[in-house]
């Protein structure tokens, strides 16, 4: 009986995804030209390096980052064992090959199989944001960690000093706690070393970039420069996704209504009488929504910031998402909804989720599918070079975890 439940469930869950988004974004395979033996020396440079288009990073004053801190904060990220029964690491929702997010689910599986509302975000330049989550509830990598190491549908620890007494019980720890700190475990010390592996993880220099930024008129095709100069105008992306004149992150790092919440709050309401479920490739069924409700984990209303200021005004609103990267990491949106970014260019074009209160930049654009296309190939060209370097450093010389 459990076992059929959580077949529905796997079904459901697939269901919920409604493409793969892999036409949108080829994966990336690590090189064999990036820092092998040496690699935590090699994040511990990019982190302190400028990156072509980016900002320079800001450590923390009492967090600078070190190679001994870097490699244990990738042993820990990649730690089955800091999960209360050993079954989930952090880089199982943050998957390296999946641009360190998750294509195969719309919305995040913790522990145990329990659903999550919300989409797991990429860590990719994660360094630059502030807040953090997409309700911004956090400030600062030093502390979010807690946060999926104690909710019951992520890590489900019982409590933060739980994990850490674990960690001082584990002989492979300590040579590194001591080698990173002079000391051993401790909260401080956790969030410290994932801190400083999670800065690592920043890497610029994507097409865009080199011509924006690195003086290269040949490195974006016209198709994305069209799509640029729609983003940056008539279709107004870059008023909430930022672009500056020395660098772009592609977010104001502020929080808007854009319409999609109130949208998806209404179909959770009133959800269609069947669901459309793929069995296996080409073979589709029609089943009664009623059976998937009776099964699947009940879907809760998610009212953005207002969950994290009680304040009515902040009501749907979200975090803007950097867009850099974005062709790696479908599906999108706070709940990942929407499977490709065809579907969230038809999204914008349709004007939101239509709502009078939303932000009234998002409004019926009347974008031609010429258009469609060049906005999708300039997405497209944020996509940094690097990156299989990042993963390559997360699967070489594996960190020794039982
Ligand atoms: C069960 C899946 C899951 C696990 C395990 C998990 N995360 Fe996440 N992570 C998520 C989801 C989902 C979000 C977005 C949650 C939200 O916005 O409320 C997120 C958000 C984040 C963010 C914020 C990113 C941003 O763009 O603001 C960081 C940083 C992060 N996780 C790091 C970690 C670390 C470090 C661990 C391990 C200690 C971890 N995660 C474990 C699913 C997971
Ligand atoms: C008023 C501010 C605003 C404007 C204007 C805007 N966006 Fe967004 N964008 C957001 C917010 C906020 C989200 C997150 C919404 C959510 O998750 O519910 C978002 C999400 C996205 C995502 C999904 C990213 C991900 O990782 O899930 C893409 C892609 C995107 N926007 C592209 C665009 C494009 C292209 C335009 C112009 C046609 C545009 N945006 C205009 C604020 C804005």
């Amino acid at each position: 009986m459990i076992r059929a439940a959580a077949a529905v469930l796997a079904l459901t869950a697939a269901a919920s995804l409604p493409g793969p988004g892999a036409a949108d974004a080829p994966l990336p395979v690590p090189a064999d030209t990036c820092a092998d033996a040496d690699w935590a020396a090699a994040a511990r440079d990019r982190s302190l390096a400028p990156h072509l288009g980016l900002p320079p990073l800001i450590h923390p004053p009492d967090n600078p980052p070190t190679a001994e801190k870097i490699a244990l904060g990738r042993k820990l990220f990649f730690d089955r064992r800091l999960s209360i029964n050993g079954t989930m690491s952090c880089a199982m929702c943050h998957v390296p090959e999946q641009g360190f997010a998750n294509r195969e689910l719309a919305t995040a599986v913790g522990v145990e199989g329990r659903s999550n509302r919300r989409n797991a975000p990429t860590l990719i330049n994660v360094g630059h944001l502030d807040p953090l989550f997409h309700d911004g509830r956090d400030h600062a990598l030093e502390t979010q960690f807690v946060a999926p190491l104690v909710a019951r549908n992520e890590m489900a620890n019982p409590s933060a000093g739980r994990v850490v007494a674990a960690l001082n019980g584990m002989p492979d720890y300590r040579p590194l706690f001591d080698r990173a700190f002079g000391a051993p475990a401790s909260l401080d010390r956790i969030g410290m070393a994932l801190g400083a592996y999670q800065r690592s993880l920043t890497v610029g220099d994507s097409a865009f970039d080199r011509w924006r930024f690195g003086g290269d008129a040949g490195a974006l095709d016209t198709a994305a420069q069209r799509g640029f100069a729609l983003f940056t105008g008539r279709a107004d992306c870059a008023s909430c996704h930022t672009v500056g004149a020395a660098d772009a992150l592609f977010t104001d790092q502020g929080f808007h209504d854009t319409g999609y919440g109130r949208m998806r709050e209404a179909q959770r309401q009133a959800p269609p009488p069947t669901l459309t479920v793929e069995v296996a490739p080409g073979v589709v069924h029609e089943v009664d929504f009623d059976i998937v409700r009776a099964v699947a984990a009940p879907r809760f209303a998610d009212l953005g910031r207002y969950e994290v200021t009680e304040d009515p005004a902040d009501r749907w609103l979200f975090r803007t998402p950097s867009l850099r990267n974005v062709g790696l990491t479908p599906p999108y949106m706070h709940d990942g909804a929407l499977g490709t970014l065809d579907d969230v260019l038809d999204f914008y074009n349709r004007g939101g989720g239509g709502h009078p209160d939303q932000d009234p930049r998002i409004r019926p654009l009347g974008l031609t599918d010429r258009d469609l296309r060049d906005l999708k190939a300039f997405l497209a060209s944020l996509t940094s070079a690097g990156i299989d370097c990042l993963v390559a450093e997360a699967r070489r010389h594996r960190p020794d975890n039982p």
